[in-house]
């Protein structure tokens, strides 16, 4: 049977394919406060800015492209059974080929009604518009969890971190909750590689193996090291 590897990703992953992590730029993200843009109480306070803001979002995701990092966690597949826990919007794991991919701050290409999360719609080209409706005649919103609300995806992501062989966590600043405790639920004996540009001792658990660099960069080079490790086995 092949090992499970689950790989725990954030915005830093996708930092080289042009997309702006949310914490490196002073506290701004895309000129705005994360809480006016990333919140229930920003989407009630300021539907207009939100709803733009996350247009302007998904024209630059849908203009990037995966980057080296993304494709060679599809090489991994070869080997492994690859699952991939992102806080990512973005569907650049997707785009790249990752066949297991489950999204913990839901995803661009969707959109959902503001009176009720369970109806969701796909978004065509990149805009949702003030005056897009659900079903049910409520606005519609872009299909992201936002500071204020629960996390559907958490329950099938403890659960799946709870069965890794290894867990890879690369490019996240592990500083939002309830996200960031996946690398607690992890059993003894698997073992935990974080890759970061700026590796923060005082988050991750000590057990962890650190490759400080870039993604594009170390995530290919594990990579090559797992599949290398686990085919003389
Ligand atoms: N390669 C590797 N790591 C990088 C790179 C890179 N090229 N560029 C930046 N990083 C690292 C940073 O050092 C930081 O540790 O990526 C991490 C990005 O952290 P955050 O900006 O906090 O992003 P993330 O952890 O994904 O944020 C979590 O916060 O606002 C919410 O919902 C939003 O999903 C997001 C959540």
């Amino acid at each position: 049977m092949k090992k499970k590897i689950v790989v725990f990703t954030g915005a830093g992953i996708s930092a080289e394919s042009g997309i702006q992590t949310f914490r490196d730029a002073n506290g701004l993200w895309e000129g705005h406060h994360v809480e006016d843009v990333a919140s229930i109480d920003g989407w009630n306070k300021n539907p207009s800015l939100v709803q733009n803001f996350y247009n302007m979002r998904r024209q630059i995701a849908l203009n990037a492209e995966p980057n080296a990092a993304h494709c060679a966690l599809v090489t991994l597949e070869k080997v492994f059974d690859v699952h991939i826990i992102t806080q990512n919007v973005d569907l650049l794991h997707e785009r790249s080929g990752s066949s297991h991919v489950l999204h913990l701050h839901g995803r661009l290409d969707l959109a959902c009604s503001s009176l009720d999360k369970r109806l969701i719609y796909p978004v065509v080209g990149h805009e949702i518009k003030m005056g897009d409706c659900c079903e049910k005649g409520s606005q519609l919103r872009p299909n992201i969890v936002w500071f204020g609300e629960s996390v559907p995806n958490m329950e099938p992501a403890i659960q799946l971190s709870e069965q890794a062989d290894i867990m890879i966590v690369t490019g996240t600043s592990l500083t939002v909750y309830p996200a960031a405790s996946l690398v607690e639920v992890i059993v003894p004996t698997c073992d935990l590689y974080v890759i970061d540009k700026h590796i923060n001792l005082a988050r991750i658990p000590k057990k962890s193996i650190t490759m400080e660099g870039t993604a594009s960069e170390m995530v290919p080079k594990l990579v090559n090291q797992l599949i290398a490790h686990n085919t003389i086995l």
